[in-house]
C-alpha cells in the first residue's frame, strides 16, 4: 500500500479567514489568496477561484460564519436579519449547483437551534467545519465504491475536474484513481480538457500528476476517436444537482460524452455525495442552468479566438437523463438499475 501524500486542499478555515487556493491561477501558478469578508467569498465563487459543488458548499458556509462572526448585534431577531440577507446574497453566486443551498440550509438549521447570538456564532462555525470533515469522509467512501467497479488496468475517461480541489478532498469522480494508487491498482485517465474554461486540462490534470495518476490530456472533440483508439473502459463524471428521478447536470460536455457511452456500450458512471441530490426537482428539465460571460467562449486563456461582435452561447452546464446513466456511485453505495426507484428509497 502506497501513501499517496499529493492530494491537494483547496479550502482551509483560519479563523479569521479562508485560505484559498486561486483555481483560476493554477496550474501555472500555486497562490493562495486569502477571503476576509462575504463579499471575498461571493467573488471567489463567481470568479471560479473555487468551484465544484462541493468545494462551493464548503466556501459559501465558511463565508457565512466568517460574516456572522461579524455581525455586531444583541438579539437573536437582528441575527436573523442579517443572516437571512447574507444567505440570499450567497445564494446568488452560481445557480446550478445544489451543495451551495445544501451548505446554507445545514447553516440556518443551526441557527434555528441556537438559543442566543454567541451560541449561534459558535455553532455556525462548528457546523461549517463539519460540513467539510463530513465531506473527506464522504469523498473517500465514494472513491471505495466506485474502485470496486472498475477493473486493474481499465482506462477511464472523465470530463472537468470533479476531483479533490472541488470537494474537501480526494474529489468524487476522481477518488477512485487516488485510492487506486494508493493500493497499486493500476488505472490509466484520459482527461477532457473542457471548454470553455479549461478545469480539465489545467485543473484534473495538474492535480493527477502530481499524485502520480497516469493521465493523459485530450480536447473535447476528441473524446470519440480516444474511446475507439485507445479502448476507454469506462466514463466516470461528477455532478452538479441530481434529481429525483436520476438526471443529472454537471459541466457542460458530459451529456456528450453520455451519449457517447452509450453507443460503444462502455458504463457511464456518475459520483456524487447525497448532498448532490435534490429530490425536490422531479425532473432535469427543472435544474437552473447557469450562462456565463460571452468571452469565456470568444478568449482561451485571455487571448481572442473570436471575432467582435459574434453571437455567443455559454452554458456552464448540461443534462444527462438519467437512461444514459449506468449507475450513481455515493457514500451510500452504487444506484444501479431503475435510478427513479432506487433515489426514492434511498431518501425514504
Ligand atoms: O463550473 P464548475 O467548474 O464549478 O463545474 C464543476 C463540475 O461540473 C463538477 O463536475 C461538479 O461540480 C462536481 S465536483 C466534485
Amino acid at each position: 500500500m502506497t501513501t499517496v501524500r499529493n492530494i491537494p486542499i483547496s479550502v482551509e478555515w483560519k479563523d479569521t479567514y479562508i485560505k484559498l487556493l486561486d483555481q483560476q491561477k493554477l496550474p501555472n501558478e500555486t497562490v493562495y489568496v486569502q477571503l476576509k469578508t462575504i463579499e471575498d467569498v461571493w467573488d471567489a465563487i463567481v470568479t471560479l477561484k473555487v468551484r465544484g459543488a462541493p468545494a462551493i458548499g464548503i466556501a459559501a458556509a465558511y463565508g457565512l460564519a466568517l460574516s456572522t462572526k461579524q455581525y455586531n448585534v444583541e438579539s437573536m431577531d437582528e441575527f436573523k436579519d442579517l443572516f437571512i440577507k447574507d444567505i440570499a446574497y450567497l445564494a446568488s453566486s452560481r445557480p446550478t449547483a445544489v451543495n451551495l443551498f445544501w451548505a446554507l440550509e445545514r447553516l440556518t438549521n443551526v441557527l434555528h437551534d441556537s438559543k442566543s447570538v454567541n451560541e449561534a456564532k459558535t455553532n455556525i462555525v462548528h457546523e461549517a467545519i463539519q460540513i467539510q470533515v463530513e465531506d473527506e469522509a464522504v469523498c473517500h467512501q465514494i472513491g471505495d465504491n466506485a474502485l470496486s467497479l472498475l477493473q486493474k488496468g481499465d482506462k477511464v475517461m472523465t470530463i472537468c475536474n470533479a476531483g479533490s480541489i472541488a470537494t474537501a478532498r480526494y474529489g468524487t469522480a476522481l477518488a477512485p484513481f487516488y485510492l487506486a494508487k494508493e493500493k497499486d491498482f493500476p488505472l490509466s485517465v484520459f482527461a477532457c480538457e473542457t471548454r470553455p474554461v479549461l478545469q480539465g486540462a489545467r485543473l484534473t490534470t495538474w492535480e493527477l500528476q502530481q499524485a502520480g495518476v497516469d493521465v493523459t490530456l485530450i480536447t473535447d472533440n476528441m473524446a470519440a476517436h480516444t474511446i475507439i483508439a485507445k479502448q476507454v473502459s469506462a466514463i466516470i463524471v461528477g455532478a452538479d444537482r441530481i434529481t429525483a428521478n436520476g438526471d443529472t447536470a454537471n459541466k457542460i460536455g458530459t451529456l456528450g460524452l453520455a451519449i457517447l457511452a452509450k453507443h460503444f456500450n462502455i458504463p457511464f458512471y456518475v459520483a456524487a455525495p447525497l448532498s448532490t441530490f435534490d429530490i425536490s426537482l422531479k425532473t432535469g428539465a427543472e435544474i437552473p442552468i447557469e450562462e456565463r460571460s460571452e468571452t469565456e467562449v470568444t478568449t482561451i486563456a485571455g487571448v481572442k479566438v473570436a471575432p467582435d461582435g459574434v453571437s455567443v452561447f455559454n452554458p456552464a452546464f448540461d443534462v444527462t437523463p438519467n437512461e444514459y446513466i449506468t449507475a450513481i456511485i455515493t457514500e451510500k453505495g452504487v444506484i444501479l438499475g431503475d435510478l427513479k426507484e432506487e433515489i426514492v428509497k434511498l431518501f425514504q
